[in-house]
């Protein structure tokens, strides 16, 4: 594989792979090896089950022989491109029709695998796809989210917004690092991602990586690599994400957690340009823009003696802050009509409003988790509207209350010291979510599921199985 392991293993979590072809043993091997990587995978041996498939399901990558029990695969891919530009398709064939192939690539599939091949050639091929799968579900998003104009990605009409796009807007196409701050939720990550789109780097990956998240030396080897044996586990060289951002952006979240090491790696980095993989003794040359964002006084860390000053003003030069929400209360109505949208669209509830008075008490709150609070409360109140209009009880019920304010911005962390078992970590993590949800539809379970985008019976057996009821949750 070309791009990092960690990489890969950010995208796949999750993804969902559809195989066909019409030798059915083919195809359940195939299922079988990717199930054995984590991915969810469905077959189907014909196009008319594929195409089913297709209509129901979200399938994030298509991996597609070209004969097929009903038809032409091709006929298949050409369907798609229709429908599903975006979808990527991996092609097999058999040896000798390469032409085939060739005809497929043009048609706008990702790429083909010839058989037999390795397992190997198999994994590389689906992540290469999926990767660039989740790049353009990321700016589908936002683009879908926040307009198509560059000036309304970053919505908020008050004026802290408006300068602050165009500030973005001119930042945008020079190179110059910049440090995105403010509180938790107020759209810093947005920022990073919109100067990434709007810079001449928007068709090389734009990466983001959460220095708080990873343990001090597997941060450093993931940002910069290693070479084989600098370490016991490292059997091999290994590229890092900076190599996986080459000619596009680094977005280093929460920077002011970032150890001493990999404080003063970056600063090379942004006074050479030049950096040294974990064991290396060789520098490697980096072509990234680098974004920074911290929601942390970092000029108190800096006093404290955990940050560099020097990495300081190298990261500070363009700083661009996100107000909090409360101080730029004239952004809650379009933020919330936009989130009432998404909702809607989420959850197929057609038209909905919010009345004068649902407004008013979203105007009137503090929003301690800002922008994604609101995201949070409007559309969990935009599922308990009645008659297409969000009343103030909606609002009120979906509001975190006083007594559980401390679970204002549900945000599962995860202890990295004492890192547990995933399976115990998915359970914790199943249970705080299932609560989250019953707590913000108080206790309605078709409300519930429907925001958990679960249908009813799936919530219930969960809610079963880790012992919850769903009446504690009612008032
Ligand atoms: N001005 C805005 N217009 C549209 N959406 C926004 C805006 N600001 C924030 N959002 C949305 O709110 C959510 C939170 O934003 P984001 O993740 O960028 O915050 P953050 O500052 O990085 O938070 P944290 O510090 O917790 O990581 C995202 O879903 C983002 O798309
Ligand atoms: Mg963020």
């Amino acid at each position: 594989m070309n791009a990092p392991d960690s990489m890969h293993r950010s995208v796949m979590l999750g993804a969902r792979l559809m195989v066909v072809d019409d030798e059915e043993d083919l195809c359940e091997l195939i299922a079988m090896r990717l199930e054995h990587h984590g991915y969810e995978v469905v077959t189907e041996t014909s196009c008319r089950g594929a195409r089913r498939v297709l209509r129901h399901d979200v399938v994030d990558v298509l991996v597609l022989d070209l004969r097929l029990e009903d038809g032409d695969g091709l006929t298949l891919l050409d369907e798609l491109r229709e429908t599903d530009p975006d979808l990527p398709v991996v092609i097999l064939t058999a040896h000798g029709s390469i032409e085939t192939a060739v005809e497929a690539m043009k048609k706008g599939a990702h790429s083909f695998l010839t058989k037999p091949f390795h397992d190997h050639e198999l994994l590389a091929t689906v992540a290469q796809a999926l990767v660039g799968a989740e790049l353009r579900r990321e700016l589908a998003g936002f683009r879908r989210g926040s307009g198509r104009s560059s000036g309304t990605r970053l919505l908020g009409e008050s004026p802290s917004m408006i300068a602050l796009r165009e500030r973005l807007a001119r930042v945008a196409a020079t190179d110059s690092t910049v440090l995105v701050t403010g509180e938790s939720g107020t759209g810093k990550e947005l920022v990073a991602r919109s100067l990434h789109e709007l810079s001449h780097r928007r068709k090389r990956p734009c990466i983001a990586v959460n220095c708080a998240a990873l343990p001090p030396d597997l941060l450093e080897s993931e940002l910069f690599g290693h070479v084989r044996g600098a370490f016991t586990s490292a059997h091999r060289d290994k590229d890092g994400l900076l190599a996986a951002a080459e000619g596009g952006t680094l977005f280093l979240d929460e920077i002011g957690d970032a150890p001493p090491s990999v404080q003063a790696k970056l600063l090379r980095v942004l006074q050479e340009r030049t950096y040294l993989p974990v064991g290396a003794t060789r520098e490697k040359q980096a072509d990234v823009r680098i974004i920074a964002a911290t929601n942390r006084d970092l000029g108190a860390d800096i006093a404290a003696g955990r940050f560099r000053e020097d990495l300081f003003y190298r990261l500070h030069v363009v700083p661009l802050h996100l107000p909090p929400l409360r101080e730029r209360r004239e952004d809650i109505l379009p933020l919330s009509e936009l989130f009432l949208r998404r909702a809607s669209e989420k959850h197929d509830l057609g038209r909905v409003r919010l009345s004068p008075r649902a407004l008013e008490a979203l105007r009137a709150h503090d929003w301690p988790g800002n922008v994604r609070e609101l995201a949070n409360v409007v559309e969990a109140a935009g599922l308990l509207a009645t008659d297409g209009i969000v009343e103030l009880t909606h609002v009120e019920a979906a509001l975190p209350r006083p007594a559980s304010s401390s679970t204002a911005s549900f945000e599962p962390r995860l202890d990295v010291e004492d890192l547990p078992p995933m399976a115990d970590a998915r359970q914790k993590f199943e249970r705080a979510y299932l609560c989250e949800v019953l707590r913000r539809t108080r206790g309605n379970v078709s409300a519930a599921a429907r925001l958990a985008g679960r249908n009813r019976t799936d919530l219930h057996d969960l809610l079963k199985r880790h012992g919850i009821d769903a009446a504690d949750f009612r008032n």
